[in-house]
């Protein structure tokens, strides 16, 4: 039998948004045109979120392997970045969304860096739903960095510990994942969150990102409700 908390709302969703190109080809339109219906779905899973009460949502939305794409395809997804922050600034706010950004922003230049500064600074005591974008972000990178923060900061190794090496990472402060959706039926988790997801469940759906929506939404939760969560203790 599940527990009690298995039941309830995950406090913590991250998705893996995969699958834009495939949306694409398969209208014989360029990638690009999946990437745009891929900010809708974006627009959608904000709004599904807040209405189920989620508290944090983590969107993967470039990893740090993108930048070896094409310049073309990394200039649009650059651009898509900007103009949704630019038009979604707002009503996220009004919505009472924080904004969070986990990942190297700076290499996405100064213009997008510091605007993303910006959002956050101005959305930081909104308190419905974290939005945590991950941008540029690599969980192998994020471990390296958090390692490297606690050398200069001239921690002994026997200070060291799970928690507070934790709070060194990018998410220091926002809780784990409870839940992470990986949309296009791969089955990988690609370098995503790699200490944060140590008792996540996952749940893989064919769904291609452009496609998903408020329905999915609810059933990833519902899926989720469903689970028995032991984090790696028995069963009571
Ligand atoms: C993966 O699909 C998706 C990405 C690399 C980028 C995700 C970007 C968006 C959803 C749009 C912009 C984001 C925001 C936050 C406004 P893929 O291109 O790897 O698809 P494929 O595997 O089918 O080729």
């Amino acid at each position: 039998m599940a527990d009690a908390a298995s039941h309830s709302v995950p406090a913590h969703v991250a998705i893996i948004m995969d699958g834009n190109g495939r949306w694409a080809a398969a209208r014989g339109l360029p990638r690009v045109a999946g990437h745009r219906e891929g900010a809708k779905a974006v627009r959608r899973t904000i709004e599904a979120a807040v209405n189920h009460g989620v508290q944090y949502l983590t969107l993967f939305a470039f990893s740090s392997e993108n930048w070896q794409r094409s310049a073309g395809e990394v200039q649009d997804l650059t651009f898509l970045l900007k103009h949704y922050l630019r038009s979604e600034l707002a009503e996220l706010h009004a919505e009472g969304v924080r904004l969070k950004v986990i990942g190297e922003r700076e290499r996405f230049g100064d213009t997008l860096a510091q605007e993303l500064e910006a959002a956050e600074r101005k959305t930081a005591n909104n308190k419905r739903l974290t939005l945590v974008l991950a941008l540029s972000y690599g969980g192998r990178a994020e471990i390296v960095a958090a390692a490297r923060r606690a050398i200069e900061a001239g921690m002994k190794p026997t200070e060291l510990n799970e928690q507070n090496f934790g709070s060194l990472l990018f998410t220091g402060g926002i809780p784990d994942p409870d839940l992470v959706i990986r949309t296009s039926g791969e089955q990988r988790v690609s370098n995503f969150l790699l200490w944060q997801l140590a008792y996540a469940e996952i749940l893989f759906t064919k769904t291609l990102w452009p496609d998903f929506c408020g329905r999915d939404f609810a059933g990833a939760l519902e899926e989720y409700a469903g689970r028995e969560r032991r984090f790696g203790a028995r069963p009571v």
